[in-house]
């Protein structure tokens, strides 16, 4: 397990290229699976939650090829990205083992393109996970309404289909709210289903449109995605087709932070800022500048962080994959800020671990009360999911001292080459790989 060490205090300034988006790419990846022919998707990041999508394919008897740049060198970006070809070459194998599932949740998404098309799905029942409880009762209650049968074995769900799924009205909120990545299942396996489906309170996200639309490029005929109510008419077959995977809105994020919790400035090319209209008014309130040209956003901080208020919505309200972040930013606010967390309400590791950076953070349910501090101070943390990683190395930029973050695979799950993108406009952090970093901890030991 690979380590992070960032010395703080250096004003980030350059441009990053923003990859393309993972939470966009893993469920068109998975959508593939319906299609008769070749698919090829661009921009596809370069993450182990990819590779580990990618190996669940190859199992499920696809053909995947990642075509890579002529110059190694360049990686870094959609435009420069290689992309993926995807074929499915057999249709024998119908499961999603636990080994893959466990690493990545994200698995359940072949649940509805292998009902739809292969009449059979067994996706290992994915448990709880470091951002809290999260069931997959949506997607299944879904698909039991296009028509699908399921019990659970052996940890297993085990769907099965009689025929053709059949297209209806259903409503697919729950407790707390739409779902993403069910929405997309059900979207998916209707579209291959006989008749009309209507999905009532379906997810707004932007990357469930852009699933959307890649199924319209294979042929179906699908509607209203990015609203709550999505119309779908179920066609017969659909066929491999080119596809560009939005830009990462999170990545995007993501790097706005840095460039307002380091006081620098920052070009971030290749972005939408229209996926962010929640993101830029919050921070817009904090005090930092957002500049947009075409396809780039420019982004300088102010010298004060002004506290600010912040509830986690669906979309188009503030994603809960950007709370983390904003919390770090926050830490260094002249004053009281208040963060509640309403997708995922036990979404709070960072808490213990921005506080032995000196921050002042006190948890109240899913509210997180922020009482600013003058600043971070370098320490020794552990990264536990993807986000909170990733609020870790941004409170890293600015902390006095040194930093180290271990385990940093969850970071490499979500972030393309984030070392990379952040040394080039001026941060001092560098990686530890596995030997080297034991070696390290070690001798810390010995001192
Ligand atoms: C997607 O997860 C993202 N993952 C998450 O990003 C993101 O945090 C989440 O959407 C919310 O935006 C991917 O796209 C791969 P949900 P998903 O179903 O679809 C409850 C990251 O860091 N719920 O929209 O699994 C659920 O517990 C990741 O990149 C049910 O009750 O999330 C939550 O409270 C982490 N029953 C709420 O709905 C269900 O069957 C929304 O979750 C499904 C969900």
């Amino acid at each position: 397990m690979d380590s992070f060490l960032i010395h703080g205090g250096y004003r980030l300034k350059g441009t990053i290229e923003i990859s393309g988006s993972k939470n966009s790419a893993l469920p068109i990846m998975a959508a593939t699976l319906m299609a008769e022919g070749k698919s090829t998707l661009k921009g596809v990041p370069r993450l182990l939650d990819i590779d580990s999508m990618t190996r669940l394919l190859g199992e499920l008897g696809c053909n995947v090829f990642r075509h890579e740049p002529t110059n190694p060198g360049q990686l870094i970006g959609p435009a420069l990205n290689g992309s993926l070809d995807i074929e499915v070459q057999e249709e024998r194998q119908s499961e999603a083992r636990y080994e893959i599932v466990k690493t990545m949740r994200a698995s359940i998404c072949v649940l509805g393109p292998l009902l739809a098309k292969r009449g059979k799905a067994v996706v290992s029942l994915p448990g709880g996970c470091a951002i809290g409880d999260r069931p997959v009762d949506l997607h299944v209650r879904g698909l039991r309404k296009l028509g699908a049968e399921f019990r659970v074995e052996n940890g297993n769900i085990v769907g099965e289909v009689r025929g053709r799924l059949k297209g209806c009205r259903m409503y697919l909120g729950g407790a707390l709210g739409p779902t993403v990545l069910g929405t997309i299942n059900v979207m998916c396996a209707a579209a291959l289903a006989d008749g009309e489906t209507v999905l009532v309170g379906a997810a707004c996200e932007p990357e469930v449109s852009d699933c959307a639309e890649m199924l319209n490029k294979m042929g179906a005929r699908i509607i209203g995605h990015g609203t709550p109510e999505i119309r779908i008419e179920g066609v017969e077959k659909l066929v491999g087709t080119e596809h560009r995977i939005i830009p990462d809105r999170i990545e995007c994020g993501t790097f706005m932070i840095a460039a307002a919790i380091t006081n620098g400035d920052l070009e971030l090319k290749h972005c939408n800022l229209d996926h962010l209209i929640a993101v830029t008014d919050r921070l817009e309130e904090v005090g930092v500048k957002i500049q947009r040209e075409n396809g780039t956003a420019i982004v300088s901080a102010a010298r004060r962080i002004i506290p600010v208020e912040m509830t986690t919505q669906p979309y188009p309200g503030f994603p809960t994959d950007l709370q983390a972040q904003l919390m770090a930013l926050l830490c260094l606010s002249d004053g009281i800020s208040v963060i509640t967390e309403r997708i995922f309400p036990d979404r709070f590791l960072h808490v213990g671990e921005l506080n032995r950076m000196g921050a002042g953070i006190r948890k109240e349910g899913p509210t997180a009360i922020i009482q600013g501090v003058r600043e971070l101070q370098g320490a020794h943390v552990m990264a536990s999911d993807l986000r909170a990683s990733a609020a870790l190395v941004l409170a890293g930029l600015v902390a006095k001292g040194t930093t180290r973050i271990d385990r940093v695979y969850h970071i490499d799950r979500g972030y393309e080459k984030i070392e990379q993108k952040l040394s080039a406009v001026g941060a001092h952090i560098e990686r530890l790989k596995e030997d080297k970093s034991t070696m390290v901890a070690m001798s810390a030991a010995v001192a």
